[in-house]
């Protein structure tokens, strides 16, 4: 029914009578640009970098209100327990002099639903409101943290987090009540499958439709749209706030649309700095890359020497010197400094391109020949017809270019292009979300990276994939621009030295000005014994097991390196963490490690060592394979297209 509404334009006073709510909050708003607007910001050369202005203003906020407090209370937690730490903890992280403090970031891996909760369980054990974990002394940390990046499945735990009002975990993921459910936080909906929400397979056809039709009033607005704008509906009902279990299927609310990226500044989190400021990040598809810097295999349809695409809620763009330049979020869709575009930087959408992995099917030459199948909705229904560029691939994300002009020529590759397209984060088999994190000018000298996207290597588990292919990018193309610690060059030495089963930190003996990396990977089983419940991609997640994966999650960041192989967990790990946590402070003040910082340091540092176990029929390309970031919707339609997914 809407297909025909959407085809025939004759049509709109028809369709503009049958609008939802949500389809006219979802339609972004065009006026005058503010007096001093400015469209483009260069971020400048490596070495001669900016940050943005408030950005900066926010950093320098939580820096001097939020940020030394919490680092005394997270020393306070860790010593509570008794661990004997050298004294140049203390003097660092309990000091006056905030040039002496860590810097602090976190980044979280995609990988679908799988990642999205394995991230809530490891922000929890990182998080100074949990009492366990304070009491357990890694709590505090997420509190001190400056950044916290999401991708994909990460990027819906981060987005959702972010425009929560920066929640508990528990209450992130199960939802608040609240006498207003239709402006509260509701929860994650685990329960519901994705854009597939019904057994009845004509019932789901129907949902779809609902989601398409919220999209129209955006494309009679003459806006592009493209099968993210349907995902972002549905993005809408499960990471946004309004929505619950007993009113998920009210198509009478918004559900979500008209809630702005932008629009978190104005949290009372946000205002206080209580969030670390958060990045989502995808990936720039685009027909003019150099493909021949695309790491071969499946799944990965991004080439590594395209830009990394950063959405903050201040700024969209790139620090990479391949675009240099940031846009205004709350302008997302404007292309001129004259006519300015609002409220197209929707949540859903933001988060939505983040995770956008249906990039791979391609299906702008598919129109007429997909009935039934989903990814391919928008050419499906005419949706292509609107469109201002004929090579458009209509399952990604689309967004008018800012960055389009003659003075952007030379530095960008879609200099010529009036639209930009974005592909999943992990597009391009860097599923951790660890380059806004590398960036020179946020000076951060420690990142928490958090990795629960499954390397083809190895099932459902990780296997340090992603770190590979970001130290491939950066030695090969952009060896000035970020620093990076060394990392194993192949996942099978991952998988042979067990670097993604427990803590590992790299970079303890860099030389170079990389940051300290603290990785931490869903790499396999608890070693409590447990039943793994993490190694698969769920689809739909009821809320005994959604309890049960966060707390198995818990135990699995909690239980460390222990030096007795047969020990469950290791009671020097928290103290380690805080040794490494502290490590590139240290070295500033020119302290050399001691005490339990010196033996437990050795335990969780990769010494840089190979092991070059023989390995089977993988050869080199495949073993750097990372399946991109899993998106939902991938999951969630699996039943409508099971040969696709079963490839991929
Ligand atoms: C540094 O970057 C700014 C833009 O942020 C630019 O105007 C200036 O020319 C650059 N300086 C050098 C030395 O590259
Ligand atoms: C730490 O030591 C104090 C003083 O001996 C003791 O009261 C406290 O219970 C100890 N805490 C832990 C977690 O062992
Ligand atoms: C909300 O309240 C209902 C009824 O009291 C209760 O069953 C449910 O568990 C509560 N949900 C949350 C997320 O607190
Ligand atoms: C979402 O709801 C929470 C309360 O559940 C509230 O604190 C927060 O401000 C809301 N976010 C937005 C964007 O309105
Ligand atoms: C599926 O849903 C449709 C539309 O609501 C309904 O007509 C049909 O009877 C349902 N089929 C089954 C098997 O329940
Ligand atoms: C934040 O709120 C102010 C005051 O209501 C408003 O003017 C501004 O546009 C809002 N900012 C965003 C990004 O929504
Ligand atoms: C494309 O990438 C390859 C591999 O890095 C490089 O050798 C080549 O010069 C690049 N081509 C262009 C046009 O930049
Ligand atoms: C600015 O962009 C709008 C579309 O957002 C367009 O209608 C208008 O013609 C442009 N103005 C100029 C001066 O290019
Ligand atoms: C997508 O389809 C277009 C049009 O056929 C084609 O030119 C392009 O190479 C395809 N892209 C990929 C990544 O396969
Ligand atoms: C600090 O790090 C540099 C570079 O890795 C190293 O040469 C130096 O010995 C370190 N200083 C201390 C006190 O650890
Ligand atoms: C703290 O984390 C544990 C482990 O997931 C969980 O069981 C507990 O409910 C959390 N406490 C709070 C207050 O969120
Ligand atoms: C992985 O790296 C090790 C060490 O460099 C090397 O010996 C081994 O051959 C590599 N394995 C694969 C599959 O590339």
């Amino acid at each position: 029914m809407f297909a025909t509404l959407l085809v025939a334009s004759s049509s709109l006073p028809l369709l503009a009578a049958a609008q939802s709510a949500a389809s006219v909050a979802y339609t972004p708003v065009t006026g005058a640009c503010p007096s001093g607007f400015t469209l483009v910001r260069q971020a400048g050369a490596p070495g001669n970098q900016t940050i943005g202005a408030e950005e900066a203003a926010y950093i320098s906020g939580r820096k001097s209100t939020v940020i030394p407090n919490a680092w005394k209370t997270y020393l306070a937690n860790i010593q509570a327990t008794n661990a004997s730490l050298p004294s140049y903890v203390a003097s660092i992280l309990g000091g006056d002099n905030s040039a002496d403090y860590p810097n602090l970031g976190i980044a979280c891996s995609g990988g679908g639903w799988r990642a999205s909760m394995f991230g809530a369980g490891v922000l929890n054990f990182l998080d100074g409101r949990n009492s366990t974990s304070v009491a357990l002394g890694t709590g505090g940390l997420l509190q001190a943290a400056q950044y916290l990046s999401g991708l994909s499945g990460g990027a819906n735990l981060v987005g959702s987090l972010a425009q929560a009002n920066f929640p508990l975990m528990e209450v992130l993921a199960f939802g608040t009540n609240s006498t207003d459910p239709t402006n509260a936080w509701g929860g994650w909906q685990t329960p519901i499958i994705q854009q597939d929400p019904y057994t009845n397979m004509t019932q789901n056809d129907e949902y779809v439709q609902q989601l398409i039709e919220e999209i129209a009033g955006k494309y009679h607005a003459g806006f592009a749209v493209s099968y993210n704008d349907v995902t972002a509906r549905d993005n809408g009902r499960h990471f946004i706030n309004g929505t619950t279990a007993s009113n998920f299927f009210d198509d009478t609310l918004v559900h979500g649309a008209g809630y702005t990226w932008s629009g978190v500044a104005n949290l009372t989190s946000f205002e206080t700095y209580s969030q670390p400021f958060p990045i989502l990040v995808a990936t720039l598809l685009s027909p003019n890359g150099n493909f021949s810097t695309l790491i071969p295999g499946g799944g990965l349809i991004i080439p590594q020497s395209n830009p990394i695409i950063e959405l903050n809620v201040y700024e969209m763009g790139s620090y990479d010197p391949t675009l240099a330049a940031f846009t205004p979020m709350k302008y997302l869709g404007t292309t001129n400094e004259s006519v300015c575009v609002t409220n197209l930087d929707q949540t859903g959408t933001v988060i939505g391109a983040s995770g956008d992995w249906n990039t791979i099917y391609n299906t702008s030459v598919w129109e007429g020949s997909c009935p039934g199948q989903l990814h391919c909705i928008p050419s499906c229904h005419g949706i292509e017809r609107h469109s201002p560029q004929p090579d458009i691939v209509l399952d990604s994300a689309v967004f008018p270019n800012a960055f389009n002009g003659p003075s952007m020529q030379g530095q960008f590759i879609d200099a010529e292009e009036s639209i930009i397209m974005m592909s999943d984060g992990g597009s391009n088999g860097e599923a951790v979300p660890i380059q806004p994190l590398l960036v020179k000018a946020r000076g951060l000298d420690t990142i928490f990276a958090v990795d629960s996207n499954q390397d083809w290597t190895n099932a459902y588990w990780s296997a340090g994939g992603s770190l590979v292919n970001t130290q491939n990018r950066i030695n090969t193309l952009f060896p000035t621009a970020y620093s990076f610690p060394p990392v194993p060059t192949n996942t099978s030495e991952f998988i042979a030295q067990n670097l993604s089963t427990r803590p590992t930190f790299f970079g303890c003996d860099s030389s170079t000005e990389a940051p300290l990396i603290i990785y931490l990977a869903n790499g396999g089983p608890p070693r409590n014994g447990e039943a793994p419940l993490l190694n698969q991609a769920p689809n739909s997640v009821s809320y005994p097991e959604l309890q049960a994966i966060l707390d198995q999650t818990y135990d699995v960041a909690s239980q460390g390196y222990p030096a007795d192989a047969s020990a469950a967990s290791d009671p020097e790990w928290p103290a380690c963490l805080a040794c490494a946590i502290v490590d590139r402070a240290r070295n500033r003040t020119g302290t050399a490690r001691s005490g339990v910082c010196a033996t437990c340091m050795t335990r969780y540092c990769w010494d840089g060592s190979t092991v070059g176990l023989e390995t089977t029929t993988t050869g080199g390309a495949a073993a750097l394979r990372v399946g991109g970031g899993w998106g939902m919707a991938g999951m969630a339609i699996a039943s409508l297209f099971t040969l696709a997914v079963r490839y991929f």
